[in-house]
């Protein structure tokens, strides 16, 4: 039986690799080719952070928004690209030993247990950088409208409203025991939720989608968001190592509050459930074309990786 949302996840997947490979080749940087040879461990940090497989699901949401919206491929594969760049550097981060301190990532010692801290803090930096040059790159969009959205958007998932700050609610509530739903609901949002939300909404600002679209598939990005982390929260209970390519167990270790700390397991997968449904019914909109998107959403519900 084919199965069409994972030919188009692994399309996108293939596609968004090279375009990533493509742009951390140092030579093809002007100024980085002239560097000195130490910059070359940097470059290999990166790389190995990067193409090292990765479910590559917020690239595949950037395309197929921008699918939906007549946008053009190329054009979404280097926001994807810079969006999958600003991922990796966070986990990257998320498992320095000053934060989540995890020696396993997508199957592979994690970057600081390859390389060393200092490589990995850099090459995180490096990676958070060079998503936006990307994206500030005429390659990517001609007009310079467009391109000055697609920064201001990744800046803003990524910021102290977005991902760093849901990272520093999430450390911080580890450190509480009174934590309760809606501080849950609001640290997942921002740690994750802000990133599917803009990875869905880049796609339509990349097609230059009105408005109505654009939040159609913002609001899509978000509840996607939610329904993810919280799948990721029972992964860590119930998922396999070797699977998920990461170390599990680490939320309870660590006393961490959760849907699944709170609710069970069964009742963390209602709550996903619901984001799920939710995440859907901004689908309508686009009737049969949104019809990858909806799959997507879907198989969160099951999901092992
Ligand atoms: C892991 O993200 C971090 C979370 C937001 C839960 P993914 O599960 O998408 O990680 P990769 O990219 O597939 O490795
Ligand atoms: C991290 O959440 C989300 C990020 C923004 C990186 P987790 O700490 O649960 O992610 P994993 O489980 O290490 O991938
Ligand atoms: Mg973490
Ligand atoms: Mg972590
Ligand atoms: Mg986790």
């Amino acid at each position: 039986m084919s199965d069409h949302y994972a030919d188009a996840l692994a399309a996108v997947a293939t596609d968004v690799d090279a375009t990533i490979a493509r742009l951390l080749d140092r030579g093809s940087h002007s100024a980085a080719a002239q560097s000195p040879d130490e910059v070359t461990n940097l470059w290999d940090a990166m790389r190995y952070a990067v193409l090292a497989g990765g479910k590559r699901l917020r690239p595949f949401l950037v395309v197929s928004a921008a699918k939906i919206c007549g946008g053009d491929r190329a054009t979404a594969l280097r926001v994807a690209a810079a969006v999958e760049m600003m991922h990796t550097y966070s986990l990257v981060h998320d498992d320095l030993p000053a934060m989540d301190d995890d020696d396993l990532r997508r199957g592979r010692p994690s970057l600081h247990r390859k390389f060393d801290e200092a490589s990995a803090i850099l090459a995180g930096d490096a990676l958070l950088t060079l998503a936006f040059e990307v994206l500030a790159d005429p390659t990517t969009h001609p007009d310079g409208a467009i391109r000055a959205e697609l920064v201001l958007g990744l800046a803003r998932a990524g910021g102290p409203a977005g991902m760093a700050g849901g990272q520093m609610l999430d450390l911080e509530a580890e450190r509480r025991p009174d934590v309760g739903d809606a501080e849950i609901m609001q640290l997942e949002s921002m740690k994750t939720g802000a990133l599917f939300a803009w990875s869905c909404e880049a796609g339509a600002v990349s097609a230059g989608a009105d408005e109505t679209a654009r939040a159609h598939l913002r609001a899509f990005g978000e509840d996607f968001g939610l329904a993810f982390q919280i799948t990721d929260d029972i992964l860590d209970e119930v998922g396999d190592v070797a699977e998920a390519g990461k170390t599990v167990g680490k939320d309870q270790a660590r006393g961490k509050a959760t849907f699944v700390s709170r609710h069970g397991l069964q009742g963390a997968r209602e709550i996903a459930a619901q984001h799920v449904q939710k995440a859907v019914g901004n689908l309508d909109f686009f009737g049969q074309k949104a019809e990858l998107l909806r799959a997507a959403a879907e198989r969160l519900i099951d999901r092992r990786v």
